[in-house]
């Protein structure tokens, strides 16, 4: 029979809320792209407006400079008046040798003296002549001899400048907003998911407590009668009891802020991986690989049970119930305690490795894609340890790594 919630309810959530992100960010990119190639546009338009502007100051002064025979003072006069309608862009007019002698739009500090103004203006002419050629005026007397040459230098306007970094500043403005506005929401996720896992863990243990603290009674009245005192029925109903308490202990565990505990970590997984051991294929073998029997590390016992009967599972899983699962567990040299548990399955493809601790993720028809998610967030949130697919090998294996505070 098809579950219809398993049919649709899962990874479709998933894939589209990776497509709708890259949507937003090719969108994205498309603006930042768009908006760069706009101003560029304009800012070349105005480039060469500009450059047009000091050739026409050029060529007026060259042809002022032809008819007068010579470079006096009333052509100076004239060209000076073209110099300073110019209300943007910096130009120096300097002599054959380089000595400036008009300037127009520079902002020359004013605690400079003379001297020192006259080198400014020298570097200035440095800085314009890397970025544009100068302008050379032929000054000619009647006979068409050359007696003088006029250099303009040049550049771009501050405006020109400006426009062309405003972009790139818009652009960081915006990306931070929204960087900003991104955490601010995923933090408010993170909340709201929080509320979610406790209040439903919390419910389920309030209302599994009821009929199971009944069926204690029942169980100690059973024990009572010697007919059925030494009876399966009464151990067997124990052992399930048992199951139930420790199922309870979980959700309220994880309903709460869980007491973390010092315990001998091998001990642990060993108590954990016997139990695990009777209820899988026997076609599947866990070994626990020796270690220092010493090591101790904070954990909650529930809650770290869960861990590593959902991580035997799923290799149990991806092994289709024959292999082996290795579990190694050492102390790093920084002082964490590592464990890593290593199956022979099927492998993770790399395309999937950065979802499979999402909530509703899943490959197998009968799953939820919870099980990591918990996972998870045991390890991270209640122990502030760190979680991660070691390695993955297509049809070899996983290694899925534990880290946790020595
Ligand atoms: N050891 C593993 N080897 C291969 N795939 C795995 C392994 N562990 C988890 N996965 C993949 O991660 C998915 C999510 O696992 P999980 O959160 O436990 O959900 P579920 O077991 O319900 O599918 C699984 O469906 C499986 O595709
Ligand atoms: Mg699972």
């Amino acid at each position: 029979m098809k579950d219809p919630l398993n049919e649709v309810g899962k990874i479709t959530l998933i894939k589209n809320r990776n497509k709708l992100n890259y949507l937003i960010l090719i969108f994205a990119f498309l603006i930042g792209v768009g908006s760069i190639y706009y101003t560029n546009l304009i800012v070349n338009q105005l480039k060469h407006r500009e450059q047009m502007q000091i050739k026409l100051f050029a060529k007026t002064l060259e042809t002022l400079a032809g008819d007068n025979s010579g470079f006096n003072d009333n052509v100076m006069l004239l060209f000076e008046e073209i110099v300073v309608a110019n209300e943007t862009i910096p130009v120096i007019v300097a002599n054959r040798d380089g000595e400036p002698k008009i300037h127009k739009n520079l902002k020359i500090p004013s605690e400079l003296n003379s001297e020192q103004a006259d080198l400014f203006l020298k570097e200035e002419i440095e800085n314009m002549r890397d970025q544009y050629e100068p302008i050379v005026i032929a000054n000619m007397n009647d006979q068409g001899e050359v007696f003088n040459y006029e250099y303009i230098f040049y550049k771009n306007s501050s405006l020109l400048n400006q426009l062309q970094y405003y972009p790139y500043v818009q652009l960081s403005v915006i990306a931070i907003f929204f960087i900003l506005s991104y955490l601010a929401f995923s933090y408010s996720r993170a909340a709201e998911q929080n509320r979610v896992w406790v209040g439903l863990a919390k419910e389920t243990a309030h209302q599994l407590g009821t009929p199971l603290s009944s069926l204690m009674a029942w169980v100690e009245y059973l024990k009572a009668d010697p007919e059925y005192e030494n009876k399966d029925i009464t151990r067997e109903l124990d052992k399930d009891i048992k199951k139930l308490e420790l199922i309870t202990s979980r959700f309220s565990s994880i309903g709460s802020v869980p007491v973390l505990q010092e315990e001998h970590i091998f001990e642990v997984i060993r108590v954990s991986i016997n139990y695990l051991q009777t209820r899988i294929s026997t076609k599947v073998k866990i070994n626990l690989h020796p270690g220092d029997e010493n090591l101790k590390v904070k954990i909650n016992k529930p809650l770290f049970d869960w861990v590593i009967e959902n991580i035997c599972k799923n290799a149990v899983d991806a092994m289709s119930g024959v292999g082996i699962i290795d579990i190694n567990v050492e102390k790093s040299v920084e002082g964490n305690v590592i464990i890593d548990i290593s199956d022979t399955g099927k492998g993770i493809p790399k395309s999937v490795i950065a979802q499979i601790f999402q909530p509703g993720f899943t490959t197998k028809k009968r799953g939820w894609g919870l099980g990591l998610t918990l996972v998870k967030r045991i390890i991270e949130n209640y122990h502030q340890g760190k979680i991660f697919i070691k390695s993955s090998e297509a049809g070899s294996g996983t290694t899925i790594r534990i880290l946790l505070n020595g």
